[in-house]
């Protein structure tokens, strides 16, 4: 049937929704892209509009991938369509995200949107690797660091407790994805200019 192309092209304009632009802008009138690292991401969010916004952004973005991907789950996967999709929709909430229709096809880094997509896939990686991202933001106080290690960390956890598996790959293009998408956080880092989190 149609419907896994129909959830998947649904999917990629629910991750386009632009929240962290959209919630900055009702709550300071500010175009968050144009303050701060410039990025719609929750930890931006916070910076210019507060904690509460983020947070609230956090939570929006991560849901973006985590209700469709619950969706496809519970109402397509056992119906004889064949299970792959799942990673379909949950790299269209993502790709939304990243490359959002409503912003020209730029977007945040992905972060957020890739955890609340992966969960229900791998939760011992995401939740694994979210440990590990509130350790390296302890320790070394850059949030991108946390994210870059996330990022890292999620198809090496999944490769550990699975070995290589279809959700192997599938976190392996999110990792490819949050690291292209930190190019200049990378930059920052390596000059010491990045900026430390609040
Ligand atoms: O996920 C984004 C975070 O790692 C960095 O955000 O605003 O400092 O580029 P930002």
């Amino acid at each position: 049937s149609a419907m896994p192309i129909i959830l998947i092209v649904a999917t990629y304009l629910i991750g386009s929704i632009p929240v962290g632009y959209l919630l900055t802008r009702y709550a300071t009138g500010k175009n968050i892209r144009e303050y701060g690292s410039g990025n719609i991401g929750s930890t931006n969010v916070k910076r210019i509009a507060g904690k509460k916004i983020a947070l609230i952004t956090q939570l929006l973005d991560m849901l973006k991938g985590l209700l469709p991907v619950s969706l496809y789950l519970l109402f397509f996967s056992n119906s004889g369509t064949s299970s792959f999709w799942v990673y379909g929709v949950a790299l269209a909430a993502i790709l939304g995200h990243d490359f959002s229709v409503f912003l020209k096809f730029k977007g945040g880094k992905g972060v957020n949107t890739t955890l609340g997509a992966s969960v229900l896939l791998a939760p011992v990686a995401v939740f694994a690797s979210v440990a590990l991202y509130f350790i390296v933001k302890w320790r070394f106080k850059y949030v991108s660091l946390g994210s870059l290690v996330l990022a890292a960390a999620l198809p090496i956890i999944s490769f550990i407790q699975n070995n290589i598996t279809p959700t192997f790959y599938y976190l392996l293009v999110c990792t490819v994805l949050i690291t292209v998408l930190h190019a200049k956080n990378i930059q920052r880092l390596l000059r010491n200019e990045e900026i430390p989190s609040n």
